[in-house]
């Protein structure tokens, strides 16, 4: 059994969702203020949300990222903790690089804990490789940044997943 997925873009009544999912996410989670300077006050920022179709729409994930020209900068990505290892953030990385390459992108570039390896594992599997490390990038708690780095750009999705399109359609395989 499956429920339908929606990757589309974040607005501002998303707001009080993203917040939650971020500060369930991250030790250090951007504040609603942040999030919300995303979401409208930033010209290079693009924000996605997947929605479980088959949940009533409830957010189960989030991309921020940026393009900057040439580069595609992934700033944020979040999955709630009970949808993991479904291919969502794959989805969801998947549809920020189609993008960066349908636009200027040539590069995408990212910054993550170094005990990340959830994180660091889906990267790789895009063909992101580690370039350089911050030395305590990160606080509460301190810890490096590895620097990776996905050149040239391509947006073939990096998980074994449902590797239907990005945009709606989709589904999440249950568990
Ligand atoms: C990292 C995170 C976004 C991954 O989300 P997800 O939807 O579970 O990831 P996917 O299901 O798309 O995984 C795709 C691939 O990434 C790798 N991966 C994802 N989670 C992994 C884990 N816990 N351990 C090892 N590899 C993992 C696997 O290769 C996976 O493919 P597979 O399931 O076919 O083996 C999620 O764990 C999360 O929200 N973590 C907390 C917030 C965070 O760390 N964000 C990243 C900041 S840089």
């Amino acid at each position: 059994m499956s429920s339908p997925l929606q990757i589309m873009p974040a607005t501002l009544d998303d707001l009080a969702d993203l917040v939650r999912l971020e500060e369930a996410c991250f030790s250090a989670p951007w504040t609603s203020k942040m999030l919300a300077a995303e979401l409208t006050g930033n010209q290079f920022a693009h924000f996605l949300v997947a929605r479980d179709a088959g949940n009533g729409g409830a957010i189960v994930g989030y991309l921020c990222y940026w393009i900057v020209f040439e580069e595609v900068r992934l700033m944020n990505l979040a999955v709630v903790e009970s949808m993991r290892r479904r291919g969502i953030a794959a989805r969801l990385v998947e549809e920020a690089l189609r993008t960066g390459c349908a636009q200027t992108a040539t590069r995408a570039v990212l910054e993550v804990r170094a005990s990340n390896h959830a994180a660091r594992s889906l990267y790789r599997r895009f063909g992101f490789v580690d370039v350089s490390t911050r030395r305590h990038y990160y606080t509460n708690p301190i810890e490096d940044a590895v620097l990776m780095e996905l050149e040239p750009m391509r947006a073939e999705t990096g998980s074994r997943h449902d590797r239907a399109s990005a945009i709606d359609g989709g589904s999440i395989p249950a568990h």
